[in-house]
């Protein structure tokens, strides 16, 4: 049987497709191929032959403030590598799938299906929407998936960052009081239920093209840490500030909510939310 090759394997979400996956996935990271060493990539790929179905790419650069001053690595993580690996794969005839965010949009519509108009405003979202481009350009065979507010399992890379379910848990026993936006609302997603939909999307052949895959519903970040103190029985003082209360470096949209038109809703984001908080 035909395997994947998962990319970014030790990030968040690379460690639920190896989970989804099994023994079906072969998971490359850092230390087994830096990814912006194209001719090596290419070479590696090439080496596995016809062994591959499908290369699922999570390899990224994901610090939306930290892009602001680093634009020359988020592009060339976000958008080049993405146009290189898209090509590689059109020419060992393997189907590809990437992702992006739901930053991509600006925010002003409110609600986005898959055929809106991205219009990124932060350098972070600018390169995610040029990563689109070139896999548009470049690609053959390929998922677009874009995802938001990633919640699950911690990586396995030493520089993975804790969600921002954890770092609430882990600020409520710091912190008598805790602040959160309340004006900027998104989807929401389970890492798992997304890993487990990118198996079927592959596995059910659904036609190639972009598909907004996240948990239904949406929430500000307030709401998402009232509820995830609710679960975990927290007792913790939250106050909702406007968006202006908390400057930070890199714009983001108001609401950017993703409306999946394409695939079976995935599950409530606070039902997902309670299963993972119960398993850990
Ligand atoms: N997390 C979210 O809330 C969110 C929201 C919307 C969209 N997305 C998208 O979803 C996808 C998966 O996100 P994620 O949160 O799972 O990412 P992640 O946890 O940051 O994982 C990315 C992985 O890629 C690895 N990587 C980075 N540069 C590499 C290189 N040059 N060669 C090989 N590996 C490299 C990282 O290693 P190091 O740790 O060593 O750098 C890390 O293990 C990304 O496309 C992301 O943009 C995420």
């Amino acid at each position: 049987m035909k395997k994947i090759l998962v990319l970014g394997g030790r990030g968040m979400l690379g460690g639920q497709l190896k989970g989804v996956f099994g023994n079906g996935a072969i998971a490359w990271d850092r230390e087994e191929c830096d990814v912006l060493d194209y001719r090596n990539l290419a070479r590696k790929i090439k080496g596995l032959g016809g062994s591959l179905s499908a290369v699922i790419n999570c390899a990224a650069y994901n610090n939306v403030d930290g892009a602001e001053t680093d634009r020359q690595t988020a592009f060339k993580l976000n958008a080049e590598f993405v146009g290189e690996l898209a090509a590689i794969c059109k020419e060992n005839g393997i189907s590809l799938v990437h992702f992006s965010s739901n930053y991509v949009f600006d925010g002003r519509l409110g609600e986005y299906s898959e055929s809106d108009r991205p219009n990124p405003e932060s350098v972070y979202a600018q390169s995610k929407f040029q990563g689109e481009q070139e896999l548009q350009k470049n690609g053959g065979n390929f998922y677009l998936v874009r995802t938001a507010v990633l919640f699950g399992p911690k990586g396995e890379s030493p520089k993975a960052k804790p969600s921002f379910v954890d770092l609430m848990l882990d600020l409520s026993k710091k912190a008598d009081t805790i602040k959160a936006v309340s004006d900027e609302i998104n989807s929401i997603t389970y890492a798992r239920d997304l890993a487990a939909a990118v198996k079927t999307l592959l596995e059910e052949k659904y036609p190639y093209g972009i598909y907004h895959l996240v948990n239904s519903g949406c929430a500000s970040w307030y709401e998402l840490a009232g509820e995830i103190f609710r679960i975990a029985g927290k007792t913790a003082n939250l106050v909702p500030i406007h968006s202006s209360e908390y400057p930070r470096p890199a714009r983001r949209p108001q609401k950017s909510v993703l409306l999946n038109t394409k695939f079976p809703p995935l599950r409530p984001w606070r039902e997902a939310l309670r299963e993972y908080m119960q398993r850990n």
